[in-house]
């Protein structure tokens, strides 16, 4: 069950992972694009290329929790599947805990519930990694506790559980997909960026890079091609319906290894900087990939050293001092 000929909706498509799931779209054979994206954090420039390659792509400035708003746009477009990737993210969850909670659980309801009336064939829903706290049991498996220590985490664990309870109530064609902690080109690095970009962007700034703690919790990182890898089989194996999937690489790194990996592509030799440990930090993650292994032959291509080459060299071409060129 392939993409091709399929009219498909990206939520959240200008947005770091969404914008890359774009652009494997466009090499799918898919018949439409439809972007839909109310640009909180989403970013004209990240889709900019596939926009003027793509001959059928159509972008929805757009607030996906408008359950009406959505449903015209399925009218008029009339979409086959849906990925859903629009998210107000996890730093933002500490300045603004109920906004995220409310528009996270007001996304995924929309989704849920224009695929309940029949607008739109199959969804497949991102979750993630953050929904199971830090690790009780290594490595972690879809079955580990849910164990949410931010409200961002909790409503990412809302919305998978609601999405369940859809599929089992309903008998939606649905999967959820987890990946764990990305990385890649495009990642925000400006408001409530991760530590990736900001490390990067600080050493361009001539600043050191910083430490949250002692840089000992462990993430379990995998490169954003192979997530949406990920999620393009998730979609084309009829067997992942109902279930959840996690994408990662099954293995982990220390956060002071990784901006030590980062400082050293970089050619930068100062000091770090150690800061106090972020509030609700999770402490470790290692994912079990076995589950993908097995029923979507999930294999992540990109090993560390070559993301992050990748990564840095994405952002030397398009970041200056201070921000975005
Ligand atoms: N980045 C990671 O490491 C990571 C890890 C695991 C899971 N995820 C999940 O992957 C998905 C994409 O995350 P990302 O890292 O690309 O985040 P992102 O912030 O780069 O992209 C999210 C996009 O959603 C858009 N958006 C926010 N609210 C919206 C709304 N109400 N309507 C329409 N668009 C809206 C934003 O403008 C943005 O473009 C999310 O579901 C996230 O929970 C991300």
């Amino acid at each position: 069950m392939s993409l091709k000929g399929r009219r498909v909706m990206v939520t959240g498509g200008a947005g770091f992972i969404g914008s890359h799931l774009v652009d494997r779209l466009t090499g799918e054979d898919v018949e439409r694009i439809v972007i839909v994206d109310n640009f909180f954090l989403g970013r004209h420039r990240n889709i900019q290329r596939a926009m003027d390659t793509f001959p059928s792509i159509k972008l929805y400035y757009q607030d996906a929790a408008h359950y009406e708003k959505m449903r015209n746009i399925m009218k008029v477009e009339d979409i086959d599947v849906v990925f859903n990737l629009a998210v107000v993210p996890l730093l933002t969850s500490h300045e603004l805990p109920k906004i995220t909670c409310e528009d996270n659980i007001n996304i995924t309801l929309s989704v849920l519930e224009l695929l309940r009336n029949d607008y739109y064939k199959t969804l497949i829903h991102c979750s993630s990694s953050e929904v199971y706290g830090s690790a009780m049991e290594i490595p972690m498996g879809e079955e580990h506790p849910l164990h949410p220590t931010t409200p961002y985490a909790a409503s990412k664990a809302a919305c998978d559980l609601i999405a369940q309870t859809y599929e089992n109530t309903f008998g939606i064609d649905m999967a959820i997909v987890r990946p764990f902690n990305n990385y890649g080109p495009r990642q925000n690095e400006g408001s409530y960026a991760g530590v990736i970009p900001i490390t990067i962007q600080r050493i361009l700034d001539g600043k050191r890079p910083i430490v949250h703690g002692k840089g000992l919790q462990t993430r379990d990182y995998v490169y954003v091609k192979d997530v949406v890898d990920g999620m393009v089989r998730i979609h084309d194996h009829k067997n992942t319906r109902g279930k959840v999937l996690n994408i990662a690489t099954g293995e982990e790194i220390t956060i002071l290894a990784m901006i030590k990996a980062i400082a050293k592509e970089m050619g930068y030799k100062g000091p770090l900087e150690f800061q106090r440990k972020r509030p609700a930090d999770v402490d470790r993650h290692l994912a079990d990939i076995a589950l993908a292994k097995e029923l979507i032959d999930f294999r992540p291509k990109t090993s560390f050293a070559d993301g992050i080459r990748e990564t840095v060299a994405w952002y030397r071409q398009n970041l200056g001092k201070g921000g975005r060129k």
